[in-house]
């Protein structure tokens, strides 16, 4: 297969990474979960999309079928366990889920004294409850095998904080405690359980609700160490190391994939034209090694 054609997110791990392996991706049809789910259906896997809109299913089902990949697709609120139970009985019923990344999440920019308590409830659901209920009844099943990944996307203002973010932040860091806590309790059971911290990365549903102003984006931009956002194949990479065999010795962690941006930076820091500077092996401008 030609490079051009295989998924980016896929090119670091062998082809057949992932055969024989039946994933679940929540909100697996957008964004960063659609970039998990083409990595990991391209490396061999079964993958099935569960999310509430079947539009957004419609991309990865007509992707699949024309590169011969096995997707398939079901319409699914995380926020409801008894949603969650039926579909994981369902799938148990032909021969269980092996990989479980909870990819769902609901986010946007409000001062935490105007959010209502449905807007907090609605993110909380997503995010903290969803998590669990998946984890849940999914890891029953992997219990049951003896075997199972388990991967959940967090937020690095999960332990940073983040103004405009308190649902989301909270949620993450209920997430964060419950990867840990599951990675000791699920070990025994051969299940590993991790994280993903994406930093600012280029996607429709983040644009829109995290930095809708002008200019927003370019000023996030410029705290950025790598002086740059990253890209839903980047982040995704990172999630396709996690649940392939190449981390078998990784459980519990919080892999941060952030180029740098939640690393204190409160002393002196080259501006984004001596970042780029440094790049390109020169001084800072306006250092004494550039005079
Ligand atoms: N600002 C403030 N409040 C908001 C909001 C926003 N941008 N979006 C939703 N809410 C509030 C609603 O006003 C409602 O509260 P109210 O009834 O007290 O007014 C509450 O949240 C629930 O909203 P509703 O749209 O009925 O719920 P929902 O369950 O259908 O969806 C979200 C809630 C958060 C999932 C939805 O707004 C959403 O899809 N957001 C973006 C998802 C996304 O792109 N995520 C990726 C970002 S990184």
């Amino acid at each position: 297969m030609k490079d051009s054609i295989i998924p980016p997110a896929a090119r670091w791990l062998p082809h057949g990474t992932f055969s024989g392996q039946v994933a679940l991706v929540t909100g697996g049809g957008t964004g960063l979960g659609l970039e998990i789910s083409r990595g990991l259906a391209h490396l061999g896997a079964r993958v099935i999309v569960a999310s509430r809109s079947v539009e957004h299913h419609a991309a990865l089902v007509a992707e699949g079928r024309e590169r011969g990949w096995s997707v398939d697709s079901r319409v699914l609120d995380v926020r409801e366990p008894t949603h969650v139970e039926r579909l994981a009985l369902e799938l148990e019923a032909q021969g269980g889920v092996d990989l479980l990344v909870n990819n769902a999440a609901g986010n946007f920019l409000c001062p935490a004294e105007r959010l209502s308590a449905r807007a907090w409830r609605a993110v909380l659901g997503i995010v903290l409850d969803g998590t669990f209920y998946c984890s849940r009844y999914f890891g029953r099943g992997m219990i049951e095998r003896g075997r199972g990944q388990i991967l959940n996307v967090v937020a690095t203002y999960a332990w940073t904080g983040m103004a405009g973010v308190v649902h989301s932040a909270s949620a993450k860091a209920g997430v964060l405690a419950m990867t840990r806590t599951l990675a000791v309790e699920w070990a025994r059971h051969g299940i590993r359980v991790n994280a993903i911290a994406p930093g600012p990365f280029e996607s429709e549903g983040a644009a829109n609700n995290l930095w809708p102003e002008a200019g927003m984006k370019e000023r996030i931009a410029e705290q950025i160490p790598l002086a740059r956002f990253g890209s839903a194949e980047e982040m995704a990479a990172h999630a396709l190391y996690l649940l392939s065999p190449a981390s078998s010795y990784v459980n519990g962690e919080c892999f941060v994939v952030d180029g740098g941006l939640s690393l204190g930076r409160n002393m002196w820091q080259p501006a984004n034209g001596a970042r780029a500077d440094a790049r390109r092996g020169r001084a800072p401008r306006g250092s004494p090694r550039s005079r």
